[in-house]
């Protein structure tokens, strides 16, 4: 089966007992047992509910894994990654990160004695010089929140399981989604994503996923969560699932509408710098090709004249909205130095590559047409 019809059919027979086509919501927390300790493969919700298990064998089959764990949040996903890690540890991590997965590695984890390493996985060698002999996990972020950048997943990955520790490489793909990117099939042992985000597709729920076919890390995974809850809700899961079943033809148009949104930016006067994979001019376009079936929606764009220029321009937009979070049918823009990144200095910022124009745009798939007008009468 191709992706979409696994989209759509993975995991979702029609319902056994009733004959529902559509992956009923078992919004409940406990299953009859038919003898003390026999049941039908489902006994008490934080450990198994029929409605996640749907949604994880959709997902594991779209990520072409063997197991699927899903989880709260995106985050409740990176604390399950963590749970496989010993106090004394080293772990390396991409500069370019998500900044609630730098604060939680940085900030949470470092407080248990797990010591990391960020370096600019951009550059493959940059992995290999950080690797320890006490090196378990290796996390990268491709393409990058917010700045676009990549990673080479099959380089790192081979340069982290030929190193004497042998890490684990964990891809947080939630930029791409299943349908632009497939990490295990490069090398990489786990994908994490926030659900949250193009999976379910309509910013209506929470949620996180880790994708893996070593039947050693997903006990690990399904250990954490059962042994610490941060299990998504029944409703959640069914939610979930609902949006997955159209994700690929939402990337298809997610894709053509930030091509169509890069290429009218990059030529903008206005405009200093785009970021976007599938421009010819992104320094990593070849790896893009490379490594990735589309390109995705997301877009980041720098304003020249700085905080001013960026504030005006956003307060002029129509048809994007201004707002946090990525992947859903609506634009959405948000200003990375007084929104995400602001609890950080400018010198921070810098260091992050956060110019004070600096914009990310979750392109959605309105009309095509409608976008390109509004971001021109914004900058006009
Ligand atoms: C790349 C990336 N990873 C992880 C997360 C965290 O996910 P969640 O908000 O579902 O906890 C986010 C959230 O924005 C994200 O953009």
């Amino acid at each position: 089966m191709r992706f979409q019809t696994k989209a759509i059919h993975a995991g979702q027979e029609p319902d056994e007992k009733t004959g529902a086509v559509i992956t009923p919501l078992y919004q409940n927390v406990t299953h009859v047992m038919d003898e003390p300790g026999i049941h039908r493969g489902f006994d008490y919700v934080r450990t198994v509910n029929p409605t996640r298990t749907a949604l994880e064998k959709c997902l594991a089959s779209l990520e072409g894994a063997d197991y699927c764990t899903c989880f709260a949040s995106g985050m409740a996903a990176a604390a399950a990654v963590t749970s496989v890690l010993k106090p004394g540890d080293h772990a390396v991590a991409s500069h370019h990160i998500y900044a609630g997965t730098h604060r939680f590695f940085s900030k949470i984890i470092a407080a248990y004695g797990i010591i990391f390493t960020f370096v600019e996985t951009e550059d493959p060698t940059n992995v290999r010089a950080a690797l320890r002999d006490n090196t378990r996990l290796v996390w990268i972020e491709t393409p990058s929140n917010p700045l676009g950048t990549l990673s080479d997943i099959r380089a790192i990955s081979e340069i982290s399981h030929a190193s004497p520790s042998r890490p684990f490489v964990v891809v947080d793909s939630t930029m791409a989604s299943p349908a632009c990117q497939q990490p295990l099939a490069l090398g990489a042992d786990v994908v994490h994503h926030s659900t949250t985000k193009y999976i379910s597709g309509h910013l209506d729920v929470l949620g996180g996923a880790l994708l893996t076919s070593r039947e050693d890390l997903r006990e690990k995974f399904h250990y954490f969560q059962n042994a610490t809850g941060p299990t998504p809700s029944p409703f959640d899961n069914w939610l979930t699932l609902r949006g997955v079943r159209t994700l690929g033809i939402r990337m298809r148009a997610h894709e053509q509408n930030a091509q169509a949104v890069a290429e009218f930016l990059n030529q903008h006067p206005r405009i200093e710098f785009v970021s976007y994979p599938g421009l010819p001019g992104h320094p990593q376009h070849e790896l893009a090709k490379r490594q990735m079936t589309g390109f995705s929606g997301m877009v980041a764009a720098t304003i020249s004249g700085g905080v001013p220029a960026a504030k005006e321009f956003l307060s002029k937009l129509k048809v994007f909205t201004l707002a946090e979070s990525l992947g859903g049918l609506e634009s959405l823009i948000s200003h990375s130095a007084t929104m995400t990144h602001a609890p950080l200095s400018p010198e921070e910022r810098g260091e992050q590559g956060i110019t004070d124009g600096l914009m990310r745009l979750s392109v959605g798939i309105e009309d095509e047409e409608d976008l390109i007008e509004d971001l021109r009468q914004a900058l006009a």
